[in-house]
């Protein structure tokens, strides 16, 4: 039996979730957005489906004012259900996070004021966490002995690669005024992961989801899960934030290649719903007789189909 696409199916996914921005006693982010509930769903989704998630990876702004009761709220919301998905936790640090808090309740490690870099090993794939926060401020940056951490780290390639997991994302965008808040030195990073075995660099902080390659490694940025920005907002406006597009990112990895994908936190109006059953039909099929009834325009199958997508 031939597997359905060239490509065969995923090696594993891995969830990619990003700004929460959760306040602390569960109150609404400018009163109306429950990121809390959105994220619940998002995993509850994620959780029931049939994507082999190792792992569930949060690239920061999880608390936005960094109360310590939100990281428990976040860290009672999230951790027992990837605990049923059987998947590794990965917190990633962002400029409205604060160190000591996240820490403790998010890490269960003494409060820390240092940069909270990690590494995780995920069945081969090294995730590696760079924490790109400055205390006090919005912006972010490297400091050299964290460059000097990472090029050691990627010395030495993993089995599966390496994913590099950090808040501030090393790109542009075409949001003139978040230029502010960027990375300090992108090219400092490229320079140490030019090269490596990174075959992708997981980010958030933008509030919009957005991708592009730099120097042959490419990068995903997951929208937020609270309030997302509007990029085609008026003329004379700089920024608009927006209550929509709550979506996390699936990160398919595969033996040559890394693909994201948005996942809708919400359960979205259904068009159409084909079963799994058919599927289990195609793939006893030979390659000639699955383009007869699933490519050919004029099959049995497509003609019902459109006459069902036209309403005739
Ligand atoms: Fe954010
Ligand atoms: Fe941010």
């Amino acid at each position: 039996m031939e597997p359905l696409s060239q490509h065969g199916p995923a090696q594993f996914s891995l969830l990619h979730v990003s700004d929460t921005h959760l306040l602390g006693a569960g109150k609404k982010l400018y009163t109306v957005i429950d990121a809390e509930e959105r994220l619940v769903e998002l995993l509850h989704r994620v959780r029931t489906s049939e994507h082999d998630v190792r792992a569930v990876v949060f690239t920061g702004d999880l608390a936005d004012l960094g109360e310590p009761d939100a990281y428990e709220r976040l860290r009672d919301a999230v951790e027992p259900v990837v605990q049923q998905m059987g998947a590794s936790l990965i917190w990633v640090m962002g400029n409205h996070d604060e160190r000591p808090a996240f820490s403790e309740v998010l890490l269960r490690q003494p409060g820390s004021t240092d940069p909270l870099d990690a590494v995780y090993d995920i069945d081969g794939l090294r995730l590696i966490v760079l924490d790109t926060s400055v205390p006090g401020y919005h912006h972010g940056e490297l400091r050299p002995g964290q460059l000097e951490w990472l090029g050691d780290l990627l010395a030495t390639p993993a089995p599966l690669g390496s994913l590099v997991a950090l808040h501030h994302p090393p790109i542009p965008t075409p949001v003139e005024i978040m230029g502010v808040l960027e990375l300090q030195d992108q090219q400092a990073l490229w320079d140490v992961v030019e090269g490596s075995d990174v075959r992708g660099i997981l980010g958030g902080h933008l509030h919009y989801s957005t991708h592009t390659s730099y120097r042959g490694v490419p990068v995903s940025v997951a929208a937020a899960l609270c309030y997302n920005l509007d990029l085609v907002a008026t003329e004379g406006t700089a920024l608009r934030g927006v209550h929509s597009a709550h979506t996390g990112s699936l990160v398919s990895i595969y033996p040559d290649q890394v693909v994201f994908s948005e996942l809708p936190a919400q359960e979205l109006e259904e068009v159409f719903l084909r079963s799994s059953e058919g599927v289990e039909q195609v793939r006893q099929m030979s390659l000639a007789e699955r383009h007869e009834v699933l490519s050919k325009k004029t099959s049995d199958y497509n003609t019902a189909e459109r006459k069902r997508e036209s309403g005739s």
